[in-house]
């Protein structure tokens, strides 16, 4: 009988011996499996790190694969993540990590992918968020620098948030700038209400789902980063989500609970 099913569809593919691990997928999965309860047994840590360590350039940047890929703020904070979810800090040089992060300050006083380069609400999130995971946020910045990332952030807010000036807004900004005033602790001086009509207003009221814009198509990304703007503003019936770690505070307390039972059976 012939197989009516397209190869395509069937799976996600043959693995090839040599597939290279990603640091984007390391943390999701890494996340993925927090969220689900599980205890991280099974997870090779030390290959985990190891493979982090490789990663990582002079400049303090890192690379997504190791065979090389684009390299910039993304794939710190998802080094970061990895290291502060295995409650093990030797897959980065920390110190690298913090001066590439600084070096990525803009003259906007926003922060970009790398240095030079133009300010952005995802880099700047990726930055702050490391920072806060690392505990290093205020150690790092002055009070007086801080207040300028604080400026350049708020200013994002035009009824939902935007990524950059001139930009128009999108809803995973809600997210992406919302939980860095968080973290900066400023997001109380934003328009809550203005935040949540915008976030509504992408709602698809047919199939359900968030979209980037209103009128337009929903996707899980948008979805997914609507919920977490609308948890950010409190909204009822949503699990708070952590701002610096992006998985829920629930997830977070079983995470905390398993590094416990680690640093218990170390002593
Ligand atoms: C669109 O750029 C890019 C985004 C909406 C994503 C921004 C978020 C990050 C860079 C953080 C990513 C974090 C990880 C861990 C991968 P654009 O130029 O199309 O949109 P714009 O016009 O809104 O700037
Ligand atoms: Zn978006």
């Amino acid at each position: 009988m012939c197989n009516l099913v397209s190869p395509h569809v069937q799976g996600p593919g043959t693995p090839h011996p040599y597939d290279s691990g990603h640091v984007a997928m390391t943390y999701t999965g890494l996340a993925c499996l927090i969220i689900l309860g599980d205890d991280l047994s099974r997870v090779n840590k030390e290959a985990c790190l190891a493979g982090l360590k490789a990663l990582q350039l002079e400049d303090g940047s890192f690379y997504a694969v190791p065979e090389g890929s684009e390299n910039d703020m993304r794939f710190v904070y998802c080094a970061a993540c990895i290291c502060y979810m295995l409650d093990d800090w030797s897959g980065m040089d920390c110190t690298k990590a913090i001066d590439y992060i600084r070096r990525s300050m803009s003259y906007d006083n926003g922060i970009g992918q790398g240095a030079g380069l133009e300010s952005h609400g995802g880099s700047t999130f990726c930055a702050i968020a490391t920072l806060c995971l690392m505990g290093k946020l205020e150690e790092m910045f002055s009070e007086r620098e801080l207040n300028r990332i604080r400026r350049w952030c708020i200013l994002r807010q035009q009824n939902g948030f935007h990524g950059r000036p001139n930009k128009p807004v999108d809803t995973c900004y809600s997210f992406w700038v919302g939980a860095t005033l968080e973290l900066l602790d400023v997001f109380q001086y934003t328009d809550f209400e203005k935040n949540r009509n915008y976030i509504m207003s992408t709602q698809d009221s047919l199939v359900g789902g968030f979209a980037k814009w209103p009128d337009s198509h929903p996707d899980p990304l948008h979805t997914y980063f609507g919920i977490c703007g609308l948890s950010l503003i409190g909204e009822p019936s949503l699990l708070k989500v952590h701002p610096a770690l992006n998985v829920s505070y629930r997830a977070f307390e079983c995470m905390q609970q398993l590094h416990r039972t680690w640093r218990e059976s170390c002593t």
